[in-house]
This record gives structure tokens, sequence and C-alpha cells, in this order.
């Protein structure tokens, strides 16, 4: 195990089996729409490679990268576009795939963004979800877990841009960004 992870939270085989999960639902509900995944880069990308290998129904692919303006560890609610769409998505179905939904301000940025664009449906698909910190009412369609409020990394979460490569989410040792 990576020296800076405290303890592994879950393991690649876990989530794997998650998220074929989520693959299927996602099959049987989306059989008869015109579905788009928008990832959101970076986290996203090992939860977006793995969940549409687990999707048996034709679809499409986009991914769009953001941040939050200002100070990193106080979100202040403007998100900046740093790379947007290639599609069009009017009249699609839109499943925005995320890692991680913290205070969830993020997220409902994207989804009005996206819903001005007349899209049939946004929806949300999400890996992980730490309900303590929600400070805007988001809902999920698909989640993979509600998460305790420790600093995760792994699976596509980073810390200062390391450690997305581990296969597993664990939680990071508290001197690593305690210095
Ligand atoms: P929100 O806008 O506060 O919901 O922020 C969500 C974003 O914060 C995620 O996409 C992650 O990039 C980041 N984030 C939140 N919690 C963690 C964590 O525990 N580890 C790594 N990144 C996190
Ligand atoms: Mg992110």
């Amino acid at each position: 195990m990576n020296k800076d992870i405290e303890r592994v939270l879950l393991s690649e085989e876990e989530l794997s089996e998650k998220i074929r999960g989520i693959g299927n639902r996602i099959s049987e509900d989306y059989k008869d729409k015109d579905l788009i995944l928008i990832g959101v880069l970076k986290g996203s990308v090992p939860f977006m490679a793995e969940l549409m290998k687990r999707i048996n129904i034709p679809c499409k692919m986009d991914f769009m990268a953001v941040s939050s303006y200002g100070d990193s560890s106080e979100s202040s609610g403007v998100v900046r576009i740093l790379k947007d769409l290639d599609f069009e998505i009017e009249n699609k179905d839109v499943l925005i795939v995320e890692d991680i939904i913290d205070s969830g301000i993020t997220l409902r940025y994207l989804i009005n963004y996206l819903k001005a664009k007349n899209p049939t449906s946004v929806e949300i698909a999400c890996l992980l979800n730490k309900p303590e910190r929600r400070e805007v009412d988001i809902e999920v369609k698909y989640l993979g877990y509600d998460v305790p409020n420790y600093f995760l990394v792994g699976y596509g979460l980073d810390y200062a841009e390391k450690y997305r490569n581990l296969p597993y989410i664990g939680i990071l040792k508290e001197e690593v960004y305690k210095k």
C-alpha cells in the first residue's frame, strides 16, 4: 500500500462490483433514450472508464473541466469552465459522471449550465457522497457510497494532483496535508 495512506476505505474489487450494478441500472433506465455521459475532469476518469464498460446500450461520451474560483478550501460558489463540451446536448439525456459530491456547489453549477442547453433530461451518477458537507441540495440518481468526512484519495481523487492513479479509495494520512 502507498505509504501516505492511513487505510483503504474501498477496495478495487468493491468499487468494481458497485459500478457494475450502477451500469446495469443505467442500461435499463436509458434503453429507450438518447444517452450522453458527461465526465467531470479529471477525478471522474477511472469511474467513467469502469462505468461505460458496464453500460450495454448505445451512448456518447463527453468531458468538461471546471475549477472553483479563489480559495480552494472555501468554495466561493463560482465555477469557471476550463473545457467545454464538444457535442450539442439539445434533446439528449445527459448523465453527469462525477467522482465525489462535497458541498454540492460544483454539481449545482454544472446542472444549471447544462440545463440551459435544453437537454431532455439531466441526472447525476456520482461515486462518492459526503452528506455531512452538503451546502446545496442536489439529487443524485446513481450513487456509489455515502462516505465519512475524511480526506480521500485514489481512483481519480487527488491531493495536489497526486494519488489519482491508486486503484482503491484510501484515507490520506493527516500528516500529508497538515504540514
Ligand atoms: P463540491 O463542489 O464542494 O461538491 O466539490 C466537489 C469536488 O471537491 C470534487 O469533484 C473533488 O474534486 C473535490 N473533493 C471533495 N472532497 C474530496 C476528497 O475527500 N478528496 C479529494 N477531492 C475531494
Ligand atoms: Mg472533481
